[in-house]
Order: structure tokens, then C-alpha cells, then sequence
């Protein structure tokens, strides 16, 4: 957008049967004149109406142009709609779809194999170099596409779903989970498991639950903080590595949702942190132990090349071989763990309590086709999935989530008044359901953006397909999709490395729409008001193709809504508890992006350290 000056209007707006009142923002170069800004808020307003006839104008602006290719006094209405500048997919000089030939890309390979993000940082370079879909003559294996154009996102995700439901895993998923599991499986059961596992997670008995298990561990965390800063004689605030804690905090979350298991980490941390107690070992220990090894050697596996983990595999040895033996630990003791459960569920049903406490109440009563229960090995790679899924990412996120608060004053102030109103109780995930913790929610959402826990979510495709960008696709070709590249894209995203919850008010968001329908359809009227339809449809829904922490599609995340709900309440817990500030130089050398690098999920390898300070009270309490 340009520079200038900048001007707000409220209107009332009419989006999806409701009144509401929205803000907008309008930039304008020095030269625009009243009418210009005047026209563009009636066209942004109109859009929200959803009138037809108004979207007349702006076709007509684009088409004037394009077609004349000069200086255009609506510059700045174009440039906010997303029509200056080529589409984001653009075919080559001669009109074929975009490609990256193979000496090209196995040097950005290269550069990406060096980078700590990794393929994200090829696929934005492509885009800049020569839009948002480019196919890669790829010498060393099949033919890729990298997509960051949310309408081919969409394309893939949704449209034509049915053809890209495959994942791409390393083959050691295979190897040693034998495609059981959410995540290491396809088809059928893939459908069947995700839909058994995704109930506890948006019921709304089983979320009042969870509820409680997030309220309870945050406030145990705060607790230790709180213990440990009032033992602390420096006079100073007290720093804390936030990575570490918070995986601390997420670990025993996620055990009790997944299986009603407690890892007391917190517990442990507790006990290391104020008394410098090592733990005991037993049971717990044992589990830990086989599922912080086989996430670190799944990390490592993930960047390993595909032949060596073959040799490995085929010879029984080295890292697969480790893996293997992690799994069959956890699945020994899962076995027991199951056991016991299985017998506190059929007790609870015979007295006519049948709701799911956590994931495993829902799995030890799930049946086969023939009416028999479930295979514990089956059970076990459900619940070690979502594991692994929902720990390190919900972690990572509430650190990532912290360290804004704690840099940036205006967004903690903000957090804080959020949290001053709920009087001094503890948040919870209805706080955030019912809309009492919005902006809290949108600092969650833009951490999200800004630092994606995965990075990747590749598809396979399973048929020949020719994509809208004109791309031919065949059985087995690669489909490059980013939560991180899309995250960063700065024609979706003005000004991508700013930290700026407020991307995600409402307001902002319908802008956004418009932009992204205006930057499909150009100049054709009849498309506009087709994809201006489609677009306010997602937004409304909260299903949108350009912002896609959570992947999309038929195999997008099963935790979405939880993680958001988590992250939500404990990042008002802590705010509530403590006031958080940048860690001092020794500790904090970061500047303003983080330090990152990712494996499986996004890692940080200095820690990230913020100082604490205890409130004398909750914030709000009387
Ligand atoms: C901030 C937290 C989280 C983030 C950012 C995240 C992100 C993702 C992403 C990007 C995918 C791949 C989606 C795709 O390929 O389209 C995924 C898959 C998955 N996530 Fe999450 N996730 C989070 C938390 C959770 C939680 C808490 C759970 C458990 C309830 C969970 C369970 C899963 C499962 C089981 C899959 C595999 C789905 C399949 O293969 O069909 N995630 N997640």
C-alpha cells in the first residue's frame, strides 16, 4: 500500500443477515483526492452489502488499466484491492503455465537444505521469481507444484479434494507405525479414525472437561513461577526459558486428554526448579522417556534422504531401528494403560455415565464392523498421534505467544484489560467461546501466522489432474503446500513480519476477502461477484484458504479448535498472573524475529527467555 495519509470510517454493514459496525482503513497517496477515497470505501462498503450492481466500478477501474497500462488516479484503490501488480499465479512469456527447471530448483534445494526453515524459503523465492503456482522439472524425482495462491490452496484443499488426500511422510512412518495410526494412514481408515478422534475434541461435554485440565495445569505452572520468583534474591525480575515450560505445561495437557494419563511434568519441574529434585524413576519416567525419544529420532528422520532410511530399514539397524524399539516401549506400556481404562469406562457405562472423559473413552468404545472393539495396536497409534501432534505445536505456540506479550507492551496491555474484565477468576475455554477474550484470541492467531508450528503440508496426488494454473499433474507427483510460505506471503499479508493481532479483526478480515476476490476474478464482473460471494462465505465460516495454520482439506488438523481454545486460556492465565518483559541481553539475543528452525515442528534452538514478574494479585480481583 501506499504511503500517506490515512483515514477511518465506521459504517453499518449487513454480513451474513447481521448488522454490524466496521471500521475501515483507507491509505492514500498525497495526490488522491477526496473522491477516490470516497469511492473506495462506498466499493469495500458495497462489497459487505453484497449488492451486485456495485461491482461494476471496480472491474471497470482494473479493466482501464490493463487496458491502457498508465498512471490510473485510483492507484491506491487498486494497490488495496490486490490489482496492482500481476495475478499471483501468472503463466510464462509464452503463455504455459509456470516452471522451475531442474538445475534451478536443485539449487534452491540446496539453499533450503542450508536454511534452519527449509523448503518454505525456496517456495516464497519462487513465488516473488515467477508467481504463486510454479511446477518443477524436478531430475531426482517426480514433478512438483508449489502452491501459495490461496485459490489453487483451495483448488487442491477442497475443490477437487478427493484427488490430493494423500500425505506425504517420510517412509519411516511406514516402516515402523505400518500405516496405523491418523497420521501415517490413508483411505478408509484414515476417514474412520479421524472422525472417531476429532469427536472429544469439539463435543462440547468433553471440552468442558479439557477446560478444566488446561485451567488446572497453567495454574500449577504459575504456581512454580510464582514460588520460584519469591525464592529468587537478585532484586531482579525472574527469566525463565519459556520453550521449556511450555512443553512442560502442554505435555501433561495433552497425556490427560489423549489417554487420561498424567505425565506430571509439571510436578517434576516443580520439584527441579525449586528444589533442584531430579525425579524419581518409574512407569512415568519409562513412557517419557520412549516418547521424547522417538519425537526427537522422528524429527531427525524427517530430514533424512528417503535411501538411507530404506538401507536402514531393510538392515534393522540405526535410527529406524531405535525408533522401533521407542514404539514398542510406548506400546507396552499403552497396552496396560489401555487395559485399566477399558475397565473404568465399562464400569462408568454400566452406571450410566457413556460421555468421553478423554480421546481413549471414545476409542475403547468404538467397534469394528462386526461389532467387536477395536484393536489395542490401532487404539495405541491413534493416541501416540494425537501426541505427537498436539504436544510440541500447542507448546511452541504458547511460547511464541508469550514472547510477544512480553516484547511488545501495547499488545500485553491490551491481553490485560481482556483479562482485568473476567475479575479476577481464572479464563476459561468459554471465555474464549463466548467472546470475552477476542484480542487474546487474535494474538494467538497471528503467532500462529508468523511462526507456524508445521511448516509443510505436501500432498500426493492420486490421479492425473491439470490444476487451474494450467499445471499437469499425474499419480505420485508432489503438491508443495506451506502454512509457513503462505503465512509470509506478502501479497496476502501487507507488511508479513509485522507482529499485528489486529490482522484478524473482523473488519480486517472482510478487507482481506475483498482483496483476495478482487486479486481472483480482476476484471471479469460476472467472476468478482462469484468469488466476493465465496470469499465472505469463508470468512463468515472461518474457513479461508489463505490462512491455514491448521493445514486444509480432508486431512487438515483434528485439534484446531482445542489448540485455539488452550492457547487462548493459558496465555490469559499467565498475563493474569504475571507482567512479562524481554529477558535481559544475555539471554535475549533475538532482535525482533525469533530464532527458528523446524524438524518435524518448529524448534527453537537458543530457548526463548522472558522475565516474569509476579502481579501481587490476579488481575480484576477486587
Ligand atoms: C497450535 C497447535 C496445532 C497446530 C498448529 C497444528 C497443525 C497441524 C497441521 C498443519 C496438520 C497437517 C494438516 C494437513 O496436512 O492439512 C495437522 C495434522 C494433525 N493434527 Fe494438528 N496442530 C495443532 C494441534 C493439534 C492438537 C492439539 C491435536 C490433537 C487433538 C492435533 C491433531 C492432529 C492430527 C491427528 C493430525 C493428522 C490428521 C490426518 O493426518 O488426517 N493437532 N496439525
Amino acid at each position: 500500500m501506499c504511503a500517506g495519509r490515512s483515514r477511518a470510517c465506521a459504517r453499518g454493514v449487513r454480513v451474513g443477515g447481521r448488522e454490524r459496525s466496521i471500521g475501515l482503513r483507507v491509505e492514500a497517496s498525497g495526490a488522491e483526492t477526496e473522491a477516490t477515497i470516497e469511492k473506495e470505501v462506498a466499493s469495500r462498503t458495497a462489497v459487505m452489502d453484497a449488492s451486485p450492481s456495485s461491482s461494476d466500478g471496480d472491474v471497470e477501474e482494473g479493466a482501464a488499466e490493463d487496458a491502457e497500462g498508465t498512471a490510473c488516479p485510483y492507484t491506491a484503490t487498486k494497490q488495496a484491492l490486490g490489482l496492482a501488480g500481476p495475478p499471483p499465479t501468472r503463466p510464462d512469456a509464452d503463455g504455459n503455465p509456470a516452471m522451475i527447471d531442474s538445475k534451478s530448483f536443485l539449487k534452491s534445494l540446496l539453499k533450503a537444505a542450508q536454511h534452519p526453515v527449509g523448503m518454505p524459503i525456496a517456495m516464497l523465492d519462487w513465488a516473488a521469481e515467477k508467481g504463486e503456482c510454479v511446477g518443477i522439472k524436478n531430475a531426482i524425482g517426480p514433478f512438483c507444484v508449489s502452491i501459495l495462491d490461496p485459490e489453487i490452496v483451495e483448488y487442491v484443499c477442497f475443490t477437487n479434494a478427493k484427488n490430493y488426500r494423500l500425505r506425504m511422510l517420510p517412509d519411516a512412518f511406514r516402516y515402523v507405525i505400518q500405516n496405523k495410526g491418523i497420521t501415517g494412514s490413508d483411505g478408509q481408515y484414515n476417514r474412520e479414525h479421524r472422525m472417531m478422534c476429532q469427536k472429544p475434541f469439539i463435543n462440547s461435554f468433553s471440552l468442558t472437561q479439557f477446560s478444566s485440565t488446561v485451567e488446572e495445569r497453567i495454574a500449577y505452572m504459575c504456581n512454580t513461577w510464582r514460588q520460584a520468583a519469591k525464592m529468587d534474591t537478585t532484586g531482579k525480575p525472574m527469566e525463565i526459558n519459556i520453550d521449556n515450560d511450555s512443553q512442560q505445561v502442554t505435555l501433561d495437557i495433552i497425556g490427560k486428554v489423549a489417554f487420561a494419563f498424567d505425565f506430571e511434568r509439571c510436578e517434576a519441574h516443580e520439584a527441579l526448579t525449586l528444589r533442584g529434585d531430579e525425579g524419581k524413576k518409574d512407569n512415568i519416567s519409562k513412557l517419557l522417556a520412549a516418547y521424547n525419544g522417538s519425537s526427537e529420532i522422528m524429527g531427525e528422520l524427517f530430514i533424512t534422504p528417503g535411501p538411507i532410511l530404506k538401507l536402514q530399514n531393510f538392515l534393522g539397524l540405526g535410527r529406524v531401528r531405535e525408533l522401533r524399539e521407542q514404539y514398542d516401549i510406548l506400546e507396552s506400556v499403552g497396552s496396560k494403560l489401555m487395559g485399566e481404562r477399558r475397565v473404568v469406562v465399562e464400569e462408568r457405562m454400566k452406571n450410566g455415565d457413556n460421555e468421553d472423559y478423554c480421546l481413549l473413552d471414545v476409542l475403547v468404545k468404538a467397534k469394528d464392523a462386526d461389532g467387536n472393539p477395536l484393536p489395542d495396536a490401532d487404539l495405541w497409534g491413534d493416541i501416540n498421534d494425537v501426541m505427537a501432534a498436539g504436544h510440541r505445536t500447542t507448546a511452541s505456540n504458547f511460547t511464541v505467544n508469550l514472547w510477544h506479550a512480553a516484547r511488545h507492551e501495547h499488545i500485553q496491555r491490551k491481553i490485560e484489560e481482556e483479562v482485568a474484565a473476567l475479575g479476577g477468576r481464572a479464563p476459561t475455554f468459554k471465555d474464549v467461546q463466548e467472546g470475552r477474550l477476542r484480542y487474546t484470541e487474535r494474538v494467538v492467531k497471528e503467532s500462529l501466522r508468523k511462526y507456524a508450528p508445521i511448516n509443510l503440508f505436501p500432498r500426493l496426488a492420486e490421479g492425473p489432474d491439470t490444476l487451474p494454473s494450467g499445471h499437469q499433474v499425474k499419480e505420485g507427483d508432489f503438491i508443495l503446500l506451506s502454512t509457513y510460505a503462505m503465512g509470509r506471503n506478502p501479497r496476502v499479508w501487507e507488511d508479513p513480519l509485522k507482529f499485528d493481532p489486529d490482522r484478524f479483526t473482523d473488519e480486517n478480515l472482510y478487507a482481506q476477502a475483498e482483496k483476495q476476490a478482487n486479486a481472483v476474478a480482476r476484471n471479469d464482473p460476472a467472476k468478482l461477484e462469484i468469488a466476493r460471494e465465496r470469499m465472505r462465505r469463508r470468512m463468515a465460516a472461518g474457513r479461508d484458504f489463505t490462512y491455514t495454520p491448521f493445514g486444509a482439506g480432508p486431512r487438515s488438523c483434528i485439534g484446531g479448535v482445542f489448540a485455539l481454545l488452550s492457547a487462548t486460556t493459558m496465555l490469559a492465565t499467565t498475563v493474569q498472573n504475571f507482567k512479562l518483559s524481554p529477558a535481559g541481553d544475555k539471554r535475549d539475543k533475538l532482535g525482533d524475529e525469533l530464532n527458528i528452525m523446524y524438524d518435524t515442528t518448529i524448534c527453537f534452538p537458543e530457548g526463548v527467555w522472558i522475565n516474569l514478574e509476579p502481579r501481587d494479585a490476579p488481575l480484576g480481583a477486587a
